[in-house]
């Protein structure tokens, strides 16, 4: 995926509003069904490589706009442009971690992971990268563990081995950090930074923490509105590792963020 383009989307969905069975005329329009728009005039561009912190409401469309990025839902209008081509329906070139668990329960955290490399032939090649990427998240010794017998940090940490195990050329992740205690959830974020330093790769991540778009992103984009539109895209070019406090311009930017968010007052 690489560069991506939003090109003026706008998504409505159709609502059936009453139990009917004559519920379209003849032309096929549906006679008594409401439409909510959720998203309307997006326009984005995303750099190859960067990481992309997407913030908004609860409800504003921002796993929306990561279905339609990613190919698995139609934007109404518009269209997303990717690598020069438009998104008609998912790839292997993106992958996606789903704002709840999306692991298999019947399988172990190894067997999760090798679902990412199923296409790969050489036995030994396929078991030295699941190896690497288990070890790359910390979950060295838990190969066999079930997800029943992981805590919820150790399934997110899982499910990202497993996403980057198939080697996207784009990594999207919806709240990857939800449910994560503190200090987990600290250690998954810098996790992240180290692996997006390391490895290269686009990534767009929605989240519902200030704090986590200032200190990981290169582009922060907030959502808002009804219909949402973009309310804030900035490009932060500032390296790593980030300290807010000490950092002029995270500082403005945090509060800037929060009272867009209709948070006046943060300690
Ligand atoms: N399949 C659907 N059919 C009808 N409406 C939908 C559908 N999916 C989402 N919506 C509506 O679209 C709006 C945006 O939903 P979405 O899940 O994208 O929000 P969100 O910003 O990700 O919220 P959250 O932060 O709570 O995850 C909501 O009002 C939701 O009810
Ligand atoms: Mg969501």
């Amino acid at each position: 995926m690489g560069h991506i383009k939003i090109d003026r989307l706008r998504k409505e969905y159709t609502e059936r509003r009453k139990k009917s069975r004559q519920n379209y005329d003849s032309e096929g329009k549906c006679k008594n069904c409401g439409s909510h728009v959720v998203l309307d005039g997006i326009n984005l561009e995303f750099e190859e490589g960067e990481l992309v912190c997407i913030l908004g409401s609860s409800g504003c469309g921002k796993s929306t706009l990561l279905r339609i990025i990613a190919g698995f839902d139609h934007a109404s209008s518009g269209r997303v442009i990717a690598n020069g081509r438009t998104v008609n329906g998912p790839s292997d070139d993106n992958i996606f971690v789903f704002q709840h668990s999306g692991l298999l329960p019947w399988k172990t955290a190894w067997q999760n992971v090798e679902l990412g490399l199923r296409h790969m032939d050489n036995p030994q090649e396929k078991q030295e990268l699941i190896q690497e990427y288990i070890d790359m998240v910390d979950l060295t010794g838990f190969e066999h563990h079930y997800p029943y017998q992981m805590s919820g940090g150790m399934q997110r940490r899982t499910e990202l081995a497993r996403a980057l195990a198939v080697n996207p050329e784009t990594l999207i992740m919806d709240e990857p950090f939800t449910g994560l205690d503190f200090v987990t959830h600290m250690k998954m974020r810098e996790e992240v930074v180290n692996m997006h330093a390391l490895l290269g790769k686009s990534m767009i991540m929605v989240t519902h923490f200030i704090d986590d778009a200032l200190v990981m992103g290169d582009r922060i984009v907030m959502l808002g509105g009804s219909p949402s539109r973009v309310k804030l895209e900035r490009k932060l070019d500032i390296p790593h590792p980030r300290n807010i406090e000490k950092n002029p311009e995270l500082n403005e930017l945090r509060d800037e963020l929060y009272l867009m968010m209709g948070v006046s007052y943060v300690a």
